[in-house]
């Protein structure tokens, strides 16, 4: 594993992070129909998963790849995935999610780069449709109500599932398949500047949510750095 770079691993210790934190907030939600909690698995999804996690695959990895022929070979794995994504499109779902849980069911909203590789058919179409759906949940939660019944509390939860169930496919995905690819193509010079341009995450101001959502990460043993 030591010649992993340090970015992609610790793009793979954030999927494990997510995935333990996103169970253990999703049971105490759950079993408390604490709205805390629920807050808590939002932050999650949102401010570390996304706005975090994402946007830097987006805007560290992405554009380093974007237009290499060598993109379209994939790995050993990328054929697997690209059946399972074929067989369940992530936005597909996100949809059929919202819709049935009452919430507003926007498509896309691709926009600069990401409406440039849909254009282009780009293979980053489908990791940049994987975030996307997880964007699509976060605004149809965003439609619904406070949850002030059980009823909205239990379809918020729903889409929050939603939510986890794509990106831990997508996290199969990626670690499967398109950081192969990345190891392939990024070199050692791209690497350092990659690492050089990466930066800690800054959770939301201090609430009860927050602390939860830091907990979780700690107790998952989240080797945050502080860049
Ligand atoms: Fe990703
Ligand atoms: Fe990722």
């Amino acid at each position: 594993m030591d010649d992993v770079p340090v970015f992609l691993l610790r793009l793979r210790d954030e999927h494990r992070a997510f995935d333990e934190s996103f169970r253990g907030l999703r049971d105490a939600a759950r079993v408390a129909k604490d709205p805390v909690m629920l807050e808590a698995l939002r932050i999650l999804c949102e401010d570390f998963l996304t706005a975090y996690h994402q946007e830097r695959e987006e805007k560290l990895l992405f554009p380093r790849l974007r237009g290499d022929p060598r993109l379209s070979a994939g790995g050993p794995e990328c054929a697997l995935h690209f059946d399972f994504y074929l067989a369940d499109r992530p936005l597909a779902h996100a949809a059929r999610a919202s819709r049935s849980n009452g919430a507003a069911a926007e498509g896309p909203r691709w926009q600069g780069s990401s409406l440039e590789d849909q254009k282009a058919n780009s293979p980053l179409c489908i990791p940049g449709e994987d975030h996307e759906a997880g964007r699509v949940l976060l605004r149809a939660l965003r439609t619904l109500p406070a949850p002030d019944d059980p009823d909205l509390f239990e379809r918020r939860l729903r889409l929050l599932e939603t939510f986890g169930t794509i990106q831990r496919t997508h996290h199969r995905r990626e670690e499967g398949c398109f950081f192969s690819v990345c190891r392939g193509i990024l070199t050692p010079a791209a690497w350092v500047e990659i690492e050089a341009a990466d930066r800690a995450w800054r959770p939301p101001p201090e609430n009860p949510a927050v602390q939860a959502v830091t907990d979780a990460l700690a107790k998952a043993g989240w080797p945050r750095f502080a860049a």
